[in-house]
């Protein structure tokens, strides 16, 4: 079994992705794996509806980590629940990016969508010159203590999503050799920090039909996390179909 995951990011009109989300209906035939997809905010209620009876599950691309309050404008961890979502990335790189988001609010956000019932997808990734100048495992090591040391955390109830930021959106795709031993280093940290070292771990970064069978191929990759391929249901029912 591995892990297909679409991040639609800020893309479609609600018209747009109703059609987007019955092509990928459609286009993703039965499958061993487990297909997820995770559209903007106001396209998930049209995801539960049009995807209620098919395998695909629904995830959300961010979250408040309370369950209500004066939170101006955020989406709370208990709403997304309540609409039918059963996962939520945490820590894509465009947060931390674009959004300041701190380690600290990272680490709540993985509590919150955990405590709510969800699985959070944690996203950690080093930058082009962090690959380059070699600090990258000292960056991934950091990512993941910082937000997972002492949280009791079992195999199905958190996947980790390696996407390395010089591959997200550029179509510089990590090697399968490089994301699978970087992803092997993750297994590491895990250990070091008391975690378990089998938890599911997916790679992102310029996935597409053509690499996605050599990816999950590899013994540390379990599933893959996919943005711009993901838009188009051929592209993304083909990587939902790899069987391994
Ligand atoms: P990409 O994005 O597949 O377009 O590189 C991956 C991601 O950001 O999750």
């Amino acid at each position: 079994m591995k892990i297909i995951a679409g991040n639609w990011k800020m893309n479609g009109t609600p018209e747009e992705n109703i059609a987007r989300l019955r092509g990928i209906k459609e286009a993703v035939k039965p499958t061993q794996n487990k297909i997820i997809v995770f559209p903007p905010f106001l396209s998930v209620p049209d995801a539960v509806s049009v995807l209620a009876d098919s395998d695909i599950a629904i995830g959300a691309q961010n979250c408040y980590p309370r369950p209500d309050g004066a939170f101006t404008g955020e989406v709370s961890v208990t709403m997304l629940k309540g609409v039918g979502c059963a996962y939520c990335l945490v820590g894509h790189s465009e947060r931390r990016q674009y959004f300041a988001e701190s380690d600290d609010f990272l680490r709540e956000k993985v509590i919150a969508v955990a405590e709510a019932g969800m699985i959070p997808v944690f996203c950690v990734g080093e930058s082009e010159e962090q690959r380059e100048n070699g600090s990258y495992r000292r960056v991934l090591a950091g990512q993941i203590k910082n937000v997972l040391s002492g949280l009791k955390l079992e195999k199905e109830e958190i996947y980790i999503a390696y996407e390395p930021v010089w591959a997200i959106g550029t179509g510089k795709t990590a090697t399968p050799e490089d994301a699978d031993e970087t992803m092997g280093m993750i297994r590491e940290i895990l250990r070091d920090i008391g975690q378990p070292d089998d938890l599911y771990l997916l790679y992102g970064g310029s996935a597409k039909p053509a690499n996605a069978e050599a990816l999950l191929s590899r013994k540390n990759i379990d599933g893959l996390l996919i943005g711009g391929a993901s838009l188009k249901p051929d592209d993304f029912a083909a990587m939902a179909a790899v069987q391994l």
